[in-house]
């Protein structure tokens, strides 16, 4: 029986060759938000040749002030667009057959600001150049952070207006996908959330209240994309707090982005506020994943400490996600999807420079095997 992980999956209007999927991963390596000739390409380029069946760049901001650091990806002037296309249309070319590619797009809100992670990931120092942030109410990430100012009707207005231009900038630059970031404590997830969002106007309070811009924004970047694009969000499975954002919250929001024509959820979780413990272990969010899949019957991608073949082919051929995501494992070894391929059992196309790699035409490759030491060393005996 063939591997589920390698079996087609539509999403949308998208047909992708298999279930995984390379996870948005800032590179804080942007110059004024445009991509790097050196960094982005390679890092895009690795991906592209990867195996994986969508490859989906980083949290991008739709305005300068929705960028985490100085150095984060915008799609916020045509400087920036036209740097994104160039790389694209580059590393386009050295994709698998069938590798789709999509763009996080997002607002920081108030955890933007802040210095990049090497260099401490704290709030923007006075002589660091810091910019104003904005969020629904003016409550700091933590202490230490910034006061956002709590955006007016205008503001919001602004921003749902940015999110669109960035998304018609995907389209021109020729994405396949956009995926909303409405996780991680940045701008969406601040309005969802009742830790962030105090407001007492029509986008706070209720849950339906503040699920509102988050809607708005996901019905007016649908309305902006082709038909042929796929649009989703990455949402927030919980805050990890008592009396916050729940799995239940979750599911109605994954329902209602549905409603709106978006055509998949990413599972993520954590994030809203400093501080907070979130129980980190392998599939940690697969759980939320399946509960969500389940309650909202919209495509879902898990993602979080999902490392393995086995674990990835067991949460998909398991029916607890459609797809999974990886970040660090995919980081860490760009070929996982060749590996995963070949001890699943499953046939993958390799780039012809390199397929003298695969395992049928070089029993070396199989070393990366653990099984295949045991084999060896049994057969050395
Ligand atoms: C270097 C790095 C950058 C990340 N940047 C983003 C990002 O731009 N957007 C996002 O939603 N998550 C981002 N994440 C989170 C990952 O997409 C992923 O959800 C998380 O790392 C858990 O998956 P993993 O265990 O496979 O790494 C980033 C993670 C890493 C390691």
């Amino acid at each position: 029986m063939s591997a589920s992980l390698f079996t087609p999956l539509r999403l949308g209007p998208l047909e992708l060759p298999n279930r995984i999927v390379v996870a948005p991963m800032c590179q804080y390596s942007a110059d004024d938000g445009c991509a790097n000739p050196i960094w982005h390409r390679q890092h895009w380029a690795q991906f592209a040749m990867s195996g994986a069946g969508l490859v989906v760049v980083e949290a991008t901001g739709v305005e300068r002030i929705g960028r985490i650091t100085h150095t984060c990806l915008g799609l916020y002037s045509d400087a920036c667009e036209a740097a994104m296309a160039r790389e694209l249309s580059a590393v386009k070319r050295l994709a698998l057959p069938g590798t789709r590619f999509g763009i996080q797009l997002a607002h920081a809100g108030r955890k933007a600001s802040a210095q990049r992670p090497w260099e401490g990931g704290k709030p923007l120092g006075p002589n660091e150049d810091p910019w104003p942030t904005v969020a629904p109410s003016a409550i700091p990430f933590d202490a230490g952070w910034h006061t956002p100012t709590a955006l007016d009707d205008a503001g919001i207005a602004c921003v749902r207006e940015a999110f669109v231009a960035a998304a018609r900038r995907a389209v021109a630059i020729g994405f396949d996908q956009v995926e909303l970031h409405m996780a991680h404590g940045y701008l969406l997830h601040e309005f969802l959330s009742p830790l962030s969002n105090q407001r007492t106007d029509r986008y706070g309070g209720s849950p339906e209240n503040r699920l509102r811009f988050p809607l708005e924004v996901a019905r007016a970047v649908r309305a902006a994309l082709p038909a042929h694009m796929a649009l989703g969000a990455r949402i927030t499975g919980t805050d990890w707090v008592e009396g916050a954002w729940t799995v239940e919250d979750a599911i109605v929001l994954a329902g209602e982005l549905k409603a709106v024509g978006v055509d998949f959820v990413c599972v993520s979780s954590g994030g809203i506020h400093g501080g907070i413990r979130v129980p980190v272990e392998p599939g940690y969010q697969v759980p939320l994943a399946a509960r969500i899949r389940q309650g909202s019957a919209i495509v879902t991608r898990a993602v979080g400490m999902i490392a393995d073949a086995e674990q990835a082919e067991r949460i998909v051929a398991g029916g607890q996600a459609d797809q999974v995501a990886l970040a660090r494992a995919l980081l860490d070894n760009p070929r996982w999807v060749w590996h995963a391929a070949d001890r699943l059992g499953a046939r993958i196309t390799y780039p012809p420079q390199y397929a003298r790699v695969a395992a049928a035409q070089w029993p070396g490759a199989r070393l990366a095997r653990p099984d295949d030491f045991a084999i060896l060393q049994q057969a050395a005996k």
